[in-house]
């Protein structure tokens, strides 16, 4: 199959120097159809037609705003998408989970209200897209699932986030395993990409060089990651070629927690 005749759901690209901006573009680079999917429904649209300027012979994309921790929302996005007398879109064969959101309050003093959202948007919304897309991929025999965990599920911080942040990308990683060993007898791979300190903007506001360099400090390669950087590694765990990479945990992190 060609890859323009296969479509890449891309969840969190509305942001404006997010990572799924840079997934995004990368993707539609390698000839992918893309599903764009954000909250940020001015972000996603706006991303959709930046990427439809660069889309190859044949790809095509969609924007659709919907929150990731509705499952109607969510099966609602895939059914405007894939389904239908004439669907927008080619068949779903890669999803680049990436919505999430930041938690930077000392656990003594987290709320069961910000815990449950942080769970909600990291944690249920990865249950809910591999849901979605990995029922499409399991009765086609074939998939690519890149789930977004982070250094802090390893560290349990000590870049920006905290405890419920931690615990939330930690439930990504235990739901990457589990779904690597179920969906992979299918055909269909599942990862977890687990980046480190990354120059975007969900610590808080775009970094400062202090900030940038006082994080720098701490990762072997000496500077903080790029959204291309990642770009990079789901680009080629979306690949055909990845077929044997499965239910790994992906450090994209410059060394700073080898393991
Ligand atoms: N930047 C980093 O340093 C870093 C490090 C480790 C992990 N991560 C993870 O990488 C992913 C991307 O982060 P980023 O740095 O690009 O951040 P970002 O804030 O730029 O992008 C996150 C995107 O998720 C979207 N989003 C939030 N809640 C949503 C919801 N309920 N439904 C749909 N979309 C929603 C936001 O609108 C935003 O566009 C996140 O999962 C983040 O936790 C980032």
């Amino acid at each position: 199959m060609p890859v323009s005749g296969r479509t890449a759901v891309v969840t969190g690209a509305g942001s404006e120097r997010g990572i799924g901006r840079a997934v995004a573009h990368r993707l539609a680079r390698d000839g992918w159809s893309l599903l764009l999917v954000d909250v940020d429904d001015d972000g996603v649209q706006r991303r959709a037609r930046e990427v439809g300027a660069e889309l190859a012979d044949g790809a095509s994309v969609v924007g659709l705003a919907c929150d990731v921790t509705s499952p109607d929302a969510v099966a609602a996005a895939f059914r405007e998408a894939f389904e239908g007398e004439s669907p927008r879109l080619p068949p779903v064969v890669g999803l680049v989970n990436l919505a999430g959101i930041p938690s930077p309050t000392p656990l003594l003093d987290v709320t069961l209200a910000e815990w449950d959202r942080v769970m909600a948007v990291n944690a249920t919304g990865s249950l809910l897209l591999v849901q979605e897309a990995g029922r499409r991929m399991v009765a086609a025999g074939h998939g690519r699932i890149v789930l977004t965990s982070s250094v802090t599920a390893l560290d349990g911080g000590g870049t920006f986030s905290k405890s419920a942040y931690a615990a939330a990308k930690a439930a990504v990683l235990g739901l990457a395993r589990g779904a690597a060993r179920e969906l992979g007898p299918h055909g269909v791979t599942v990862n977890a990409l687990v980046p480190g300190p990354v120059d975007t903007d969900i610590m808080g506001g775009a970094l400062d060089d202090e900030r940038k360099a006082r994080m720098a400090g701490g990762i072997p390669v000496g500077r903080v990651g790029q959204p291309a950087d990642l770009a990079e590694v789901a680009a080629f765990l979306l690949s055909d070629g990845a077929g044997f990479v499965n239910g790994t945990t992906f450090s994209v992190d410059g060394g700073m927690h080898m393991h």
